[in-house]
């Protein structure tokens, strides 16, 4: 194997965890810098109520000063079908609708218990997308574990996943370790079972956070059970509000720098990410964490080019 995908999810999860407000044309020039390092997928943001999420109020302006992404995919978190409303109107037609696998996590994330986004995820699909013009991927938040209701059961995951696909088949799912507390060995497993089960119908991505410092190796770890697609965040930053106690995203630079060095494919130039991640790690309120932004430049620059 020698080529994976990797999504950028910064500009959301990244901002979504700084209180302070970053200004529309900061978070287009972010954008616009990781577009520059060869991101071909990116969050932008999401389609939160401003009153749950400040930071995100801008997202209207965000889209409209952005405009064509030629060649990428410019995708947006949605809480609920209010927010793919919202996200339609703007023309952002690649959603991640959040929804977690314990009602504790749903219902102080997103105001209610898993089986009702299920059921309003069933509601957006038939009357807010009838002619199926959205791409939908479903972030399976709390899949390994929950900061109100302890360790996931795999069986709940696997369970969800399946009602999911019974309203919309070959939907993407983000196996999400919302806190980062999931270890290399679950995540492998659960992402075997959940490939094996659904792998026909359905496509996977990891979404991991750092909090106990296992971020890389659980994308090792999912990538031996066949998963090709993860989640990173530049510089690290990210969170989520809603879940006490979690900690910043797996650093994208970080992961860039070892497929470098491992001679796996990432499409993304380090250096040009470099420049991405000092914006951001500048950011008033972020709290960069990447082991890369650690290293001398120049020496983590020239170990990934040698590869
Ligand atoms: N965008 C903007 N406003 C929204 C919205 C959306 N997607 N969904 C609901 N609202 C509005 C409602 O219209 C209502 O407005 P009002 O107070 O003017 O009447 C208000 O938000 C409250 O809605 P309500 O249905 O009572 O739910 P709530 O207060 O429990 O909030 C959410 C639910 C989903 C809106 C809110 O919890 C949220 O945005 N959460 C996002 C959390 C998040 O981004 N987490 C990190 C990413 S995982
Ligand atoms: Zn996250």
């Amino acid at each position: 194997m020698d080529e994976i995908e990797l999504v950028e999810v910064g500009p959301r999860d990244g901002l979504q965890n700084i209180k302070q407000f970053v200004p529309t044309e900061t978070k287009v020039e972010l954008i616009r810098l990781l577009v520059a390092a060869g991101f071909r997928r990116m969050e932008i943001g999401s389609f939160v109520s401003p009153k749950a999420i400040p930071q995100m109020r801008d997202m209207d302006q965000v889209v409209a000063a952005l405009g064509p992404l030629p060649g990428v995919t410019a995708m947006a978190l949605v809480p609920n079908s209010k927010g793919a409303r919202r996200a339609f109107a703007a023309g952002v037609t690649d959603l991640e609708m959040v929804i977690s696998m314990t009602d504790g996590h749903n219902t102080s994330n997103v105001g209610r218990p898993t089986a009702d986004s299920i059921a309003d995820l069933a509601y957006l699909l038939q009357e807010v997308d009838p002619e199926g013009k959205l791409t939908l991927r479903i972030g399976l938040a709390t899949s390994f574990h929950c900061p109100f209701e302890g360790l996931t059961p795999e069986a709940t995951v696997l369970g969800n996943i399946e009602k999911m696909l019974k309203i919309r088949p070959g939907l993407e799912f983000a196996l999400s370790d919302t806190t980062g507390m999931a270890i290399p060995a679950r995540v492998k497993s659960l992402a075997a079972r959940a490939l094996g089960q659904f792998g026909g119908d359905a496509s996977f991505i990891f979404h991991g956070h750092d909090t106990s410092g296992f971020g890389v190796a659980n994308i090792l770890a999912a990538m031996d059970a066949g998963i090709r697609s993860f989640d990173v965040s530049v510089a690290g930053l990210g969170g989520c509000p809603y879940a006490p106690g979690a900690s910043g995203n797996i650093p994208t630079e970080d992961v860039v720098y070892l497929f470098d060095r491992m001679g796996v494919r990432t499409g993304i130039d380090l250096e040009k990410l470099m420049a991405a991640s000092d914006l951001a790690a500048s950011l008033p309120g972020a709290l960069a964490a990447s082991h890369v932004r650690a290293m001398p430049r120049e020496t983590a620059l020239s170990l990934a080019r040698a590869a």
